[in-house]
This record gives structure tokens, sequence and C-alpha cells, in this order.
């Protein structure tokens, strides 16, 4: 996609010299990103650290899909990130995705977690400030900025907590209200994003993401708790189930964010500066509770689990209104709840592999820096 000189507007005729760079390209998301790209003939650089485990498998299944521009770069590091991003005349989009992802790690090392999240934006915003161009600017934002909801009218049920008034989910009109480092960092994060479209004229676009499942996810216990349960439950491992289990969110597949985010991209300045909550809304929700019964019938046994304390930070609730998205770019999830748990726990026994040995040594808590 080009832009007129003139105008400043999205031209919709693609160009294979245009460049699309994934942040944290060899992560979950990232790689079913990048994967998405090399199939549509799309120029790709991959900026990642390598530091989540499991995604150098990933970027070796990248790498045997096409070919693409790596870089092992850590966003903490302003220089080498202005390196990496490059002169950016060729720079269509950025899609940043890189970060330290789990709120239990956050609290253990908030600076890595500041550093990671609030400033490697930081550096990737001023890096393509840097080139002059105006390339779209997609940012993976979290619900955790809207805080603990306690505001939320919830209502208690046999296994989940239902909102009496949210039916239809959370609309980006809630206040913002951090909490956990995690929630602070992201949260600063996506305002930075949302501020550097208003004040450099850059299209950015912060998108508060739900809960994102699918393959290539090696959830661990402190994040990506569905794929957590399924691998427990392929490995025979307890869990922990932190609170009453009656936890609810809305599950998105994975695909069908990245259906997103190929929209946005081709729509450019028309979304720009534009913040959508996206998960998989109030059609597509799960307890934790219910996840575990979902897994006694996938596995014909009971997954061995225990309960604790509720974790800081955690929502008994949320569900991401996605109207604005259906209204403003057409989009809608397709996978139902059902059918991606099937779909990723197909995956998982596919890969068994992968899941037993490829990332053994995985620790329970993702690494902190
Ligand atoms: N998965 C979800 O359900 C979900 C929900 C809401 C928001 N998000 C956000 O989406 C993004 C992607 O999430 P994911 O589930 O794919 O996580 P992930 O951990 O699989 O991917 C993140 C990638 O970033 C890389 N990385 C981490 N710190 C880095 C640094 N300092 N420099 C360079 N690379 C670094 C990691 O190595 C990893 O490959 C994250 O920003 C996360 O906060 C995810």
């Amino acid at each position: 996609m080009r832009r007129s000189p003139q105008t400043g507007q999205s031209q919709m005729t693609q160009s294979s010299d245009q460049r699309i760079i994934v942040t944290g390209g060899a992560g979950f998301i990232g790689s079913n990103t990048v994967a998405r790209l090399l199939a549509e003939g799309r120029r790709v650089t991959v900026i990642d650290d390598l530091s989540r485990p499991g995604s150098e498998i990933n970027l070796q299944w990248l790498q045997s899909l096409g070919d693409f521009d790596f870089r092992r770069v850590d966003l903490r590091d302003a220089d080498a990130t202005a390196r990496a991003v490059g002169d950016g005349a060729d720079l269509e989009a950025v899609i940043h995705l890189a970060g330290q992802v789990a709120v239990t790690t956050s609290l253990v090392d908030p600076r890595a977690d500041f550093e990671a999240n609030a400033l490697g934006t930081l550096n990737v915003l001023e890096a393509v400030r840097a080139t002059g161009g105006r390339p779209v600017i997609l940012f993976a934002s979290t619900n955790k900025v809207y805080g603990g909801l306690e505001w939320v009218d919830l209502t208690e049920r046999e296994t989940r907590w239902e909102s009496t008034s949210h039916p239809r989910g959370l609309d980006e009109s809630a206040p913002l209200d951090f909490h956990s480092p995690y929630g602070c960092s992201k949260g600063a994060a996506d305002q930075y994003i949302r501020d550097y479209g208003r004040c450099y004229g850059l299209p950015t676009v912060v998108l508060r993401q739900s809960c994102i499942m699918g393959p290539r996810q090696f959830g661990v216990e402190d994040q990506g708790w569905v794929a957590w349960f399924l691998i427990a439950a392929m490995r025979g491992h307890r869990v922990t189930v932190f609170g009453d289990g009656k936890q609810v969110r809305d599950l998105l597949w994975v695909e069908d964010l990245v259906d997103l985010y190929l929209r946005l991209i081709a729509r450019g300045e028309e979304v720009a500066g534009e913040i959508f909550n996206v998960g998989g809304g109030a059609e597509r929700t799960l307890s934790l509770l219910e996840l575990l019964s979902k897994i006694e019938t996938l596995r014909g046994a009971p997954l061995d689990h225990g309960f604790s304390e509720p974790r800081t930070g955690d929502q008994r609730w949320f569900v991401a209104d996605t109207t604005r998205l259906a209204e403003r770019v057409g989009w809608r999830p397709t996978r139902t709840v059902d059918e991606a748990i099937d779909a990723l726990w197909g995956w998982l026994r596919d890969h068994r592999q992968i899941i037993e040995t490829g990332i053994d040594g995985l620790p329970s808590r993702s690494r902190v820096r």
C-alpha cells in the first residue's frame, strides 16, 4: 500500500517492495502473523530477542516457510531498534507485538516489565518517527488497561460470573484503570501509541486484546491459560486454579486476529487514531471451570487440579464488546469456542514432540530479564 504525497490517503495497490515489520514475530501471535504475511508474498522484517521459551522453535518454523529478514534485537536497546527499523523508505506497517506478557512476571520484576513494554514501545515509536515515513502502526494492547472492573455488575452463576450490566461486553468508553505493573507498562505503551498519532501524525491503532488462542502458543501457568491447561492435560500435569475458577474471558482464535491486522493495515489512514477492544465477544466466552469440564470430555478423564488465592489484578470478568470493530471495519470473529478448543487440542496432539521435548526446561514462569 502506498500513500499519495498530495492527500496522504492510502492507495490500495500493494507493492511487493513494501515491507512490514513484526516485533515479537517469533512469539505466538507474531509467528501466526508472519506466516500469513509470507503466504501472501509480503516482505517481512521480524524483530525479536527470542526471550520467550518456544520462540526459537517458532522462528525455525517460519524460516521453513519462506525468506524474511530476522533481527535478533532487544527493544530496550534504542540504537539497535532504530537500526532494525531501518530508514523506513519501504515501510508499509509496523505490527508491534513484542513485550513482557505476564502479570505475575511483572510483579516479580516491575522494572524489567516496564523496560520491555513501555520503554520498548517508545523506542519503536522513536525509531519510526526518525524515518520520517508514515507506516501504519498496530499495537497489541490488553484488556488489563481497564483494571479490576470492580464497577461492573456481576452475577454469580454455577460455573461463571456473568455481567448483567454489560451483556454485550465492555466497549472502548470504559475508564482506563491501570492495575499491576503489566497493566501500567502496557497502559503507558497504549497511550504513547495513541498520542504519537496525535502529536506526530503517525497512523496508529491501539488494539486492546482479550484472550487469544491458537497454534504455536506455548502457554505457561503465568500466561496463555487455555493453552496452558490443554498442554498440562496432554502432559498429565496438575494445574492450579487461582480464585474460584468462575472467571470469564472471551476467546479469539489467532487467525481471526491476523485477519483483523491485515484489514486494518489495508485501511491505513481511515482507522488512524482508533482504539478497539478486540476479542471473541459475548458469543465466545468461557470460564476456567467450563474449560476444565471441556478438557474432561476431550481426554476422557478429569484434569487434576487444585485451587489457590486469586491473583493480583485478575479480572473476574472481561468480555470485549467488538461492535465498534464490526461497524468501522466490518470485522467479525469466525471460530466458536468449541471449534477453537478442538483445533488447539488437535494442533498440540499433532505437535506433541515439541510439547514433550522441544521446550523442555520450560519454566513455570516466563523468563524475567
Ligand atoms: N496472547 C494473548 O492472549 C494476548 C492478550 C492481550 C495482549 N497480548 C499482547 O500481544 C502481544 C503478543 O503476545 P503473545 O501471546 O504472542 O506473546 P509471546 O510471548 O508469545 O510473544 C512476544 C514475543 O516478544 C519477544 N520479546 C519479549 N521481550 C522482547 C524485547 N525486549 N525485545 C524484543 N523482543 C521481545 C518474545 O521473545 C516473544 O517472541 C504482547 O504484546 C501481549 O502483551 C496478548
